[in-house]
Order: structure tokens, then C-alpha cells, then sequence
């Protein structure tokens, strides 16, 4: 679908590197280019019209990335990634926090939406507590999060979408159990964004970080919350800087220039035909399991009910590196070793074995990307 927005697609090579970040969308590079060139370039809070267009553009993002998540633009912040952004807004959590309370945290998780949320635990004197998923399916049911509540349960962290075996959780019964036990939630969105249409409102999350380079638009991160939590949290900042919501968030000058792409990743997606896309991945999804099972020595890790069209599989007697090299040298762009997805390469027992490789499919992908895919691991049994 919609080849022709991704210039970078243009080389030849079946990117199935998405998960890893995606391809930029045309109109957010040449919104990039178009603002560093338009003169508009300043810094916000001038009294002359190109601060106040940069201001603008700001407002505009805002408002728009509000729309994007499902909720308003005060509960908007835009960092350098959603790493940066989860590890201050953990920190402040943690500052919260009293010796004894309790955060859950799941194996599925990719180290961003882990390691922030131990480090302020440790700080905290406060535990963590792990849930797990499904062995064989690696499915995320509301009941794995509800068996580590407790009454002294903070805080959930939770994915949206694992960027490892594509699993999507049952986030809504998850919020709910949670919310019902007196805990708030966090849901890193990094992965699923490029698949779902996400809101915060239906989701009943309190916090929900993504990262616009895995939608199409350039390297950032964004993070939604509550507007009320953003001013009941205190992070760090400097003297002179906002105390307002969501500004005392941000810290030091942004990238103007990255607002700008993100701007118009974000009216893509808006006008995005969802529905088209999932039956476009499903397809895709189907495809690529359905022969890469087919492969003698293929193991495909997961396969939960719900699930986007991220695949990791590892291959008898070859090393996922190995694999990884074999599939660039036919121009096929995947993954391998654990791609941040610690915990659940330490519960698979992958760690020590190099990870798996992982291939995913977005919405730019085509058949002839996946057959591409499975000819060259095919070749590697041969
Ligand atoms: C699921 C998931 N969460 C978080 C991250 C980290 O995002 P960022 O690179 O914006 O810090 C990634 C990046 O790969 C990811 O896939």
C-alpha cells in the first residue's frame, strides 16, 4: 500500500526492517526540508514572526499528535526519543514512590519500558514485579498483569505491541484490573503505532509513549499523559524554563525541523484507511508464517490471537546474525539478536544463542517483499 510515499523504498531492497524503524513518509521529508529552508527557522518565545511561526508549529503538533493518540494536546510532550522521554518520566514516578510499593513490568517489553521503571524502583526502595506471558503463543491476556497486583501496585508498564513477536495485549481489560487495584498505567505504544490506530480514551491508559520514526516521520520521541499527572509529577528542569503543562516536560531547544515531519506523519496517519491496513498486513502476516513454518529447522517464536505482522523465528544450526547477513547479501533488510527485547529473550533462552531474527511487515511492504524473505532463508536449508 502507498509504495510510491516512501521514496527510501526506491533501492531495490525488501525492507522488513520496520520494526527497527520505518521508511520516511515523502510529505514529512519535505516538510523537513521545506521548514529549515522557509526562514521560519528560529526559536520559540520571540517577539518577531518567525519565532511566532516556530510557536505555531509547535501549537500545531501539539494538536495534532492530541488527535493522533486520542487525547488533547496539553497531555503532549516531544523529547529526542521515547528512551529519553520514559526514562524522565519513570524518574519522576519514582520520586512518588515509597520503600515497599510495587510496579509491574512484563516480559514482553522491549529494555525502554523496563530499565527505566527498575531504576526508579531501586531509587524507591519499591519492587518489581513481572508478568508473564503465555508460554507457546507468548499472548499477553489481562489475567497474566491481574496475577501481580496487589494493593501496594503504583504503576503497570506495559506494551502496546511487542517489537519482538508483534504480540498486542489485551490493553483495555489490563487498564481496568489495574485502575480497579488503585494503579495507574503506562503503555509504550513504539511498536504498535505503525499498526493500530491508538487511543489513549478507549485504551484507559494514563501514559502512552511512541516514537515517530517507527510511523513514518523522523527521529523523535512522543509522550502523552494525563495532563493533571503531568502537573502532579515534578520532573527536572531548569530555572528559566516553563513550569506550565506540558512545557516543564521538555527539555532544552527541540528540533524545530523534526516538529515539522512529525506534523505530517501524523495528518498520514489521521487519514490512514486502518481497516485496509490491517487486512493488508494480516495477509502479509499470514504469508510470511505460513512458509517460513513451512522451512524445515524454522521455529517461529509466538503467534498470539492478536498480533501485528512482526515475526521472529530462528533457523536450526544457523546463527541469527549468520541469517541476517545471508538475507542483506539478497538486498533482504531484517534483524537479529535481541533488539531490546531482554526479558523475552532471557525467558526463551535465546540470549546465549544470539537472539532469532525478526522480519516485520508494514503497511509499504508487498507480497514480493515476504517471498524475497522466504526464498533466502529457504536457500540457507539447501
Ligand atoms: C517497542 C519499543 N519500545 C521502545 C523503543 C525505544 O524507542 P526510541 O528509539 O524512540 O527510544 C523501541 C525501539 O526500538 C521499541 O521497538
Amino acid at each position: 500500500m502507498n509504495r510510491d510515499r516512501f521514496p527510501g523504498l526506491s533501492d531495490g531492497w525488501a525492507r522488513l526492517d520496520g520494526p527497527g524503524g520505518t521508511q520516511a513518509l515523502d510529505a514529512a521529508i519535505d516538510a523537513m526540508a521545506d521548514w529549515m529552508r522557509s526562514g521560519s527557522s528560529a526559536n520559540d518565545g520571540g517577539a518577531f514572526a518567525a519565532s511566532h511561526a516556530t510557536g505555531a508549529l509547535v501549537d500545531r503538533t501539539r494538536e495534532r499528535l492530541g488527535e493522533l493518540l486520542g487525547g488533547t494536546a496539553d497531555g503532549i510532550t516531544i523529547g529526542p526519543s521515547m528512551t529519553a522521554l520514559t526514562l524522565r518520566f519513570a524518574a519522576a514516578v519514582g520520586r512518588t514512590l515509597q520503600p515497599g510499593d510495587e510496579l509491574i513490568c512484563t516480559r514482553l517489553d522491549h529494555d525502554a519500558n523496563v530499565a527505566p521503571w527498575l531504576i526508579a524502583a531501586e531509587r524507591a526502595g519499591a519492587v518489581v514485579r513481572f508478568a508473564e506471558p503465555e508460554p507457546g503463543t507468548l499472548a499477553l491476556p489481562a489475567s497474566a498483569v491481574a496475577a501481580q497486583l496487589s494493593e501496594r501496585t503504583r504503576w503497570v508498564a506495559v506494551t502496546g505491541a511487542s517489537n519482538a513477536v508483534g504480540t498486542v495485549p489485551d490493553l483495555a481489560g489490563i487498564a481496568e484490573s489495574a485502575h480497579a487495584a488503585g494503579a495507574r498505567v503506562f503503555v509504550d505504544a513504539v511498536h504498535h503505532a505503525a499498526h493500530r490506530r491508538i487511543d489513549v480514551a478507549a485504551l484507559g491508559c494514563d501514559a502512552l509513549a511512541c516514537s515517530p520514526y517507527k510511523w513514518f516521520g523522523p527521529h523523535a520521541g512522543v509522550l502523552w499523559a494525563r495532563p493533571e499527572l503531568l502537573g502532579e509529577l515534578g520532573p527536572d528542569k531548569l530555572r528559566p524554563s516553563s513550569d506550565a503543562v506540558p512545557e516543564r516536560w521538555e527539555v532544552g531547544t527541540p528540533s524545530y525541523e523534526a516538529l515539522a515531519g512529525i506534523l505530517a506523519a501524523a495528518d498520514y496517519l489521521l487519514d490512514l484507511d486502518w481497516a485496509a491496513v490491517r487486512a493488508h498486513e494480516d495477509a502479509l502476516l499470514e504469508r510470511m508464517t505460513r512458509g517460513l513454518t513451512a522451512i524445515e529447522g524454522v521455529t517461529v517464536h509466538g503467534g498470539a490471537p492478536d498480533r501485528t505482522a512482526t515475526v521472529m523465528f530462528t533457523l536450526a544450526g544457523h546463527d541469527p546474525e549468520a541469517v541476517a547477513v545471508a538475507l542483506a547479501e539478497r538486498q533482504v533488510a531484517v534483524w537479529h539478536g535481541n533488539y531490546y527485547a531482554l526479558e523475552l529473550h532471557r525467558l526463551l533462552g535465546l540470549e546465549d544463542r544470539g537472539g532469532a531474527v525478526r522480519a516485520g511487515v508494514v503497511h509499504y511492504n508487498d507480497e514480493a517483499d515476504v517471498d524475497r524473505l522466504l526464498e533466502g532463508v529457504a536457500a540457507l536449508t539447501r
